[in-house]
């Protein structure tokens, strides 16, 4: 069965609207882009217009390639400091002169709507509520929630480690009472590994599983986005080599996300969900 990332997005997007819309103060989402990163400006422009359309506010503060950090430190202080901005994101990469970990320790934790901040990672790692979930894995957890798929007790494999995706997916599962395994592009065995998952989350980027590497009926969750030789945007999953059509693929898994309309919008939707939380901070929970 699939799991419909464009529908449950937009159930939650409606549901933020209204509720921004009976918001006196209006959070703000404050978003710096550093450099020329193609997919970046892409995301940039989706979240702006994303925001915009359920009457937040947003501003993006676009930087040139060849910033110094100081000035996007400064940029960052003034941000922490403009009491109308209720939430900061830097969109990732930066460029390469510029230390990331400086810049993302600069943010005020209580505006850190990404989850990068030391203070809300760490209060993640150790079971303490952070500010705000990081974007991502809490999209994929609202998806799978929503199709109501069994997460404690089971083994959920999360392949990637990046600190975007893999480690707080990984917490947060752990979180859930999953057992846990983190695969990455060291790992060996890989294909056992997942051969034993009930649910694999793959963020590697890379089409590092097919279809028959998978145990009949497990969930997969493909949060990796590439682009094939023809420029088609694809996941993880090479499922071409064992099926003709996606509708095979469905029938195949217990439950799996499409790419594109599968976490890519559930990603946008739980970054709107910690903009609201920017104001109310109990929102989150009313809205799952
Ligand atoms: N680049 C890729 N994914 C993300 C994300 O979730 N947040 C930010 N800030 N940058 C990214």
């Amino acid at each position: 069965m699939l799991l419909d990332g464009k529908l449950v997005s937009t159930k939650i997007l409606e549901k933020i609207k209204d509720k921004v819309n009976k918001l006196e103060k209006k959070p703000h989402l404050a978003v710096v882009l550093v450099g020329n990163d193609a997919a970046s400006q892409i995301y940039v422009r989706n979240k702006k217009k994303t925001a915009e359309s359920l009457g937040i506010k947003s501003t993006v503060i676009e930087l040139s390639e060849d910033t110094s950090e100081d000035v996007v430190l400064e940029n960052i202080k003034k941000l922490n400091n403009d009491e109308d901005v209720s939430g900061i994101l830097v969109q990732m990469p930066l460029p390469k002169h510029i230390n990331k970990e400086k810049i993302i320790c600069a943010i005020d934790p209580k505006k850190d709507v990404d989850c990068f901040t030391p203070e809300n990672v760490g209060k993640l790692a150790i079971g303490m509520k952070p500010y705000f979930y990081p974007v991502t894995p809490q999209g994929v957890l609202l998806l799978l929630d929503y199709y109501k798929v069994p997460i404690e007790g089971k083994h959920a494999v999360v392949i990637g480690r990046s600190n975007i995706v893999g480690k707080p997916m990984a917490q947060m599962l752990l979180q859930r009472n999953a057992t846990v395994t983190i695969c990455h592009s060291k790992t060996e065995n890989l294909e056992d590994i997942i051969k034993a998952a009930d649910i694999i989350i793959s963020a590697a980027g890379k089409k590092v599983v097919r279809c028959k590497m998978v145990k009949n009926k497990a969930v997969f969750v493909d949060v990796g986005i590439s682009r094939d030789t023809n420029g088609k945007l694809t996941g993880d999953l090479n499922w071409e080599l064992d099926f003709n059509n996606f509708d095979e693929v469905v029938s195949y898994f217990g439950r799996v996300s499409p790419v594109p309309g599968g976490v890519g919008p559930m990603t946008i939707a739980s970054l709107m969900l910690n903009t609201i939380r920017t104001i109310e901070s109990n929102e989150c929970l009313e809205l799952l």
